[in-house]
């Protein structure tokens, strides 16, 4: 089973990102053969400068190997040091009904963000299928607002299978986390970087605090029940907490006699806890001067040689050589 999944570069990870996409694809690669990628390609839609893209993809490629991502296991690698990809997206772009395109949420929804509307922007969907179709993939680890991306590609691959031969491309699966499917941010809303209320995997601690104490909340009284539902601390609480920790604090919310304040301490307690074996391998990852360049340029050229495959069988079948 091949399992792939991508990340763009676009600023630091939030825990929004870890839990509806990165945490999956890490327990995935201990299940089959992961192919994980950092979508710069993609970035260029929203980012227009060097060093800045830079910048962004090695943080990325640090915090993936912070989190657990084993080279020896799966394969690594940066999306450009693959350009395959691109010649693949352009034959599948002719495939590719307009209405296809014209029918993806993430478009507008960029659009109406501020980004500006490019043809690379439009057309962002299928240089996404040409990253799962060159690598075989049977499985796409995302999160959910991602699932559009890959429906588009499962329709592109039986598209390019109709013109140019049954079996020429591998139909995909989207592999989605429904309990974690939308990870609130500090204001309720879905966690993004566009709606700054993201809390950051490595937060710095002052930070950190600061956020999680300043979460809204309602004005019930210490001593009154206070409701679950919605409650932006008990869902974040759920991610890093035990099972045990999440029922009693469920518990005393149902009670009354413990306030806002208190949950807040447990689920900055909690958060700092969970992501603290990770910052201290962020540490030592940053100190090994070479080891992430080392990591990429190994991912590459294993992932450059599964993509040239597939690249020559598509060629061939369009009469390209
Ligand atoms: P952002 O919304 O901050 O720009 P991205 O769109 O770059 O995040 O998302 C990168 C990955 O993280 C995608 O797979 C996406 O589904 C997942 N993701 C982002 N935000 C959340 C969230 N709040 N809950 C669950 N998954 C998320
Ligand atoms: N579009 C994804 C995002 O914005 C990143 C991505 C690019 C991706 N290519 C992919 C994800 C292929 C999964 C598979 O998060």
């Amino acid at each position: 089973m091949r399992i792939l999944s991508g990340l763009q570069p676009s600023g630091r990870l939030h825990i929004g990102n870890y839990f509806g996409m990165m945490e999956a694809a890490l327990r995935l690669q201990h299940e089959g053969e992961a192919y994980y990628f950092i979508a710069d390609y993609h970035s260029l839609t929203s980012i227009r400068d060097g060093g800045t893209l830079r910048g962004h993809v090695r943080d990325l490629a640090i915090d993936f190997l912070a989190c657990g991502l084993d080279p020896a296991k799966c394969v690594f690698f940066k999306q450009s040091d693959v350009p395959e990809v691109v010649e693949l997206s352009w034959i599948l772009s002719t495939v590719t009904p307009m209405g296809l395109l014209e029918r993806c949420h993430s478009y507008k929804d960029k659009i109406a963000r501020g980004i500006s509307a490019s043809h690379a922007l439009f057309a962002y969907p299928v240089l996404m299928a040409a990253d799962i179709l060159i690598y075989d993939s049977d499985i796409v680890p995302v999160g959910r607002d991602q699932k559009q991306h890959v429906e588009v590609t499962r329709d592109i691959a039986i598209k390019m299978n109709e013109a140019f031969g049954a079996g020429l491309l591998k139909v995909p699966e989207p592999r989605i986390r429904e309990e974690t499917a939308v990870v609130p941010g500090l204001d309720g809303q879905k966690m993004s970087k566009s709606y700054g209320n993201t809390i950051q995997l490595f937060e710095e601690p002052a930070a950190l605090k600061k956020k999680i104490m300043g979460i809204p909340t309602d004005s019930t009284p210490v001593e009154a029940p206070k409701p679950t539902e919605g409650s932006t601390i008990l869902a974040l609480y759920k991610l890093v907490a035990s099972a045990a920790e999440y029922d009693a604090m469920v518990g005393d919310y149902q009670r009354g006699g413990v306030g806002y304040g208190e949950f807040k301490k447990r689920l900055l307690a909690a958060v700092s806890d969970h992501f603290t074996p990770m910052r201290e391998k962020r540490a030592a990852i940053t100190a090994d001067e070479g080891y992430v360049d080392r990591v990429l340029a190994e991912g590459a050229e294993r992932a450059r040689a599964v993509a040239r495959k597939t690249l020559r069988r598509v060629r061939d079948a369009a009469g390209l050589s």
